[in-house]
C-alpha cells in the first residue's frame, strides 16, 4: 500500500473502516534515535562554560532521513531544568502536538523521557533542531537536520562528492540561567561575544576536502540575533536549496543567511592545493563579529594566509540578494510533480494580516510585541487546553489582523484561522533593526519585500511566479517584507521572532488553524505517550483517541 499525498487520509480512514490496528504509517521506514541531554564542558571561545551536549556532542548529532521517514527520537533530560527541542523547519503535517515548544508540548520534567514521533512527511532540504525553552538555545543542545529525497524523484544537480552541516551563530560568554536573568529582570541581551562555526569559536572548525571534488555545505544560523554573512576565499557558492525548495541555481561570493534560517551550495574545490578561510561576519550591527573556519584541501601545502574575506555590508545589497534567491520551477520538491505546478499566485487571497512589532518598557521592564501584544505563557500548553477544552487558559482573537495603534499589553495571544485561507501577511519593521520572523508547520512563499511602508500598490511588485516557499524570512530595517501562505496544516502554530530575547519577551503569538471535523485527514490524535501538565496534568488521552489506534 503506497500512501502518498493526499490519498493518506481516505487511506487512513479506510483501514479504521476495516477495523485495522496496525500501524498505517508502517509503509514509511521509522529512524530511531536515544539521546541524552547533559550540562557538559566547553571552551569554544576559550574558557570554560557549562554546554548542553547531547549524547556528549556539542553542537548535537545530525539527523539524517528521507522525506516521509519516521524518526522516533528518544530524549532523556539529565538537565536540573524542564527542557524540550523544537524542529525548526520540520512541518509535523497534521501534529502540532509535536512540534516542542511551550504552546503545544508539556516540558520534559528532569530526569524524565519523552519519545518524539516525528514524520518528514513531503518535505526535503536542510533544517536544524534546538531547545526551546528558557535560554537554552544560548548553550548548545541545537544539530542539523537534512532531509533527502526519496531514490526515484530527481534532485536537479548531480550528487555532490561530500555534505557538511555547517551551523554558525553569535555566541556569548555568559551562562544561559545569567542570560534569562537579564531578560527576566527586564533588561536587553548585551552584545554577543563572538560567531562559532559547529561550535567552535575562530579557526576552531577544519573541513578537509579532495581537490577537484564538489561538496554540498548546508549554512544554518542557529544562534541568538546576529545576521551573519557566509564566504569561503577563493571559492564561489552555488545556491541549490533553500529552507526545502530547490532555487535557481545562481553563483554567489558570499550570503546572508538571518537568524533561523538555511541554505545549502555547492562548492567545487577547483583552486591551487592549500588552505583557505571559511569567513562569517555579523551584520547590521554596530560591532563587526568576524569568525573563520578552515577549509583544508587534503593535498594542501599551505596554510590559510591573506587577509579574511568580508562580504558586502550594505543593506541594499542583502535585499537585492535576497530577491535574486528564486525557485526553480522545473525542477522536482519532495514529490516528483516540478515545484512550479503549484501556482501560489494566482490563488485568491482570503485574508491580509499585517504584523508590526514593537519595543518598549512596560513598568520599567523591556518587553517586545506584535500588533501590541506582548506575548505571555499560560500555565497549560495552548494545544493541549484546545484538545481538552479547557476554558480560561486562551482566547482565540487576542491579537488583532491589524496593528491597533494601542501601547503594548500583555495578553496569551491566538490568532484564529480556517484550514482553507490563503493569506497574505505582511511584516512591517519600523525599527531600525534586522527581524526574522518565523511560522511553525509552515513554509510560505516570500513575495516581495522593500525599504519604507507596505501599501496595497506594493501588491504590484510581489513575485507571483517563483518566489521561494520557506519558513524563515527576514524583514529589513524600516522596510517590509509579504508573505503568501495556504492555511493547510491544523493545528496550533507558533509564529515568532527568531531574535530569542525578543521572543522571550513576547515577540511571538500562535496561530490555531482550526476545522470544525474531528478527522484524522485533517489532524492526528494526540500522540499516545502526550506529556500532560498545566490544568491539562491528569486528563485521559485514550478516550478520544481509542477509535484512531
Ligand atoms: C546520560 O548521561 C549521564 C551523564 O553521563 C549518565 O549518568 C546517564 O546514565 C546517561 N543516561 C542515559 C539514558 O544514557
Ligand atoms: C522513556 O524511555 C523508555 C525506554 O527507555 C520508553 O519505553 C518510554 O516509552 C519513554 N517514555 C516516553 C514518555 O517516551
Ligand atoms: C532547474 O532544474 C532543472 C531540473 O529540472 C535543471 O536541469 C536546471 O539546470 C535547473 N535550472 C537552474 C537555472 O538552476
Ligand atoms: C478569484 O476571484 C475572481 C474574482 O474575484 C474570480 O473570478 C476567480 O474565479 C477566482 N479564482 C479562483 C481560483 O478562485
Ligand atoms: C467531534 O467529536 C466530538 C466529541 O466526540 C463530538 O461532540 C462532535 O460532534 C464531533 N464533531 C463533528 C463535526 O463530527
Ligand atoms: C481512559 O479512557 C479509556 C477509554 O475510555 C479507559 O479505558 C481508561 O480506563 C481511562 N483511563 C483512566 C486512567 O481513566
Amino acid at each position: 500500500m503506497k500512501l502518498q499525498g493526499s490519498g493518506f487520509g481516505q487511506l487512513y480512514v479506510l483501514c479504521l473502516a476495516f477495523a485495522a490496528v496496525v500501524v498505517v504509517k508502517a509503509e514509511d521506514p521509522y529512524r530511531f534515535f536515544n539521546w541524552n541531554i547533559t550540562y557538559g564542558d566547553i571552551s569554544p571561545l576559550g574558557f570554560r562554560q557549562q554546554g548542553i551536549l547531547i549524547n556528549g556532542q556539542f553542537p548535537g548529532p545530525d539527523i539524517y532521513s528521507i522525506t516521509n521517514d519516521n524518526l522516533v527520537i528518544n530524549v532523556f533530560n539529565n538537565l536540573d531544568e524542564p527542557f524540550l527541542l523544537s524542529w525548526n523547519g520540520v512541518q509535523h503535517r497534521r501534529n502540532s502536538y509535536l512540534d516542542g515548544v511551550y504552546g503545544t508540548t508539556c516540558p520534559i520534567p528532569p530526569g524524565k523521557n519523552f519519545t518524539y514521533n516525528l514524520q518528514v512527511k513531503d518535505q526535503i532540504g536542510s533544517f536544524f533542531y534546538f531547545p526551546s525553552l528558557a535560554l537554552h538555545k544560548a548553550a548548545g543542545g541545537f544539530g542539523g537536520i537534512r532531509i533527502l529525497s526519496r531514490p526515484r524523484i530527481p534532485v536537479p544537480f548531480p550528487d555532490p562528492d561530500g555534505d557538511f552541516t555547517i551551523l554558525i551563530g553569535d555566541w556569548f560568554k555568559y551562562d544561559h540561567r545569567i542570560l534569562k536573568a537579564v531578560l527576566d529582570g527586564g533588561h536587553k541581551l548585551p552584545s554577543p561575544d563572538g560567531i562559532l562555526i559547529n561550535g567552535r569559536g575562530p579557526g576552531g572548525a577544519s573541513f578537509t576536502v579532495e581537490q577537484g571534488k564538489t561538496y554540498r555545505f548546508r549554512i544554518s544560523n542557529v544562534g541568538l540575533q546576529n545576521s551573519l554573512n557566509f564566504g569561503i576565499q577563493g571559492h564561489k557558492m552555488k545556491l541549490v536549496e533553500v529552507e526545502g525548495t530547490h532555487t535557481i541555481q545562481t553563483i554567489y561570493e558570499s550570503l546572508d543567511v538571518h537568524v533561523g534560517q538555511s541554505y545549502s551550495v555547492l562548492v567545487t574545490m577547483d583552486q591551487p592545493a592549500q588552505d583557505f578561510y571559511i569567513a562569517v561576519s555579523s551584520r547590521f550591527t554596530d560591532k563587526i563579529l568576524t569568525s573563520t573556519a578552515t577549509l583544508h584541501y587534503s593535498n594542501s601545502n599551505k596554510a590559510v594566509s591573506g587577509p579574511i574575506p568580508v562580504g558586502p555590508t550594505e543593506i541594499d545589497w542583502s535585499i537585492n540578494q535576497a530577491r535574486s534567491i528564486r525557485t526553480n520551477l522545473t525542477a522536482s520538491g519532495p514529490r516528483p510533480n516540478p515545484q512550479g505546478s503549484y501556482h501560489y499566485g494566482l490563488i485568491n487571497i482570503t485574508r491580509t494580516v499585517k504584523l508590526v512589532s514593537s519595543a518598549a518598557l512596560l513598568n520599567g521592564k523591556q518587553r517586545y510585541a506584535v500588533n501590541s501584544v506582548s506575548f505571555v505563557p499560560a500555565d497549560t500548553p495552548l494545544k493541549l487546553a484546545d484538545y481538552f477544552k479547557i476554558g480560561g487558559v486562551f482566547r482565540v482573537g487576542s491579537i488583532s489582523d491589524n496593528p491597533i495603534g494601542l501601547y503594548m499589553y500583555l495578553d496569551t495571544s491566538v490568532m484564529g484561522a480556517d484550514h482553507r485561507d490563503f493569506v497574505e501577511v505582511v511584516f512591517e519593521n519600523h525599527e531600525d533593526i534586522l527581524q526574522s520572523w518565523h511560522v511553525d508547520g509552515y513554509a510560505f512563499w516570500v513575495v516581495g519585500m522593500n525599504a519604507g511602508l507596505w501599501t496595497p500598490n506594493s501588491r504590484e511588485e510581489y513575485n507571483l511566479r517563483d518566489a521561494v516557499s520557506r519558513s524563515t524570512t527576514q524583514v529589513y530595517p524600516r522596510s517590509w517584507t509579504a508573505i503568501y501562505m495556504a492555511h493547510d496544516n491544523v493545528g496550533m502554530w507558533n509564529v515568532r521572532s527568531e531574535n530569542w530575547g525578543r521572543q522571550y519577551l513576547g515577540q511571538q503569538f500562535y496561530l490555531r488553524v482550526y476545522t470544525p471535523g474531528n478527522s484524522t485527514r485533517d489532524e492526528l490524535p494526540i500522540p499516545k505517550n502526550a506529556l500532560l501538565c498545566g490544568r491539562a496534568q491528569g486528563k485521559n488521552t485514550s478516550q478520544l483517541d481509542s477509535l484512531f489506534y
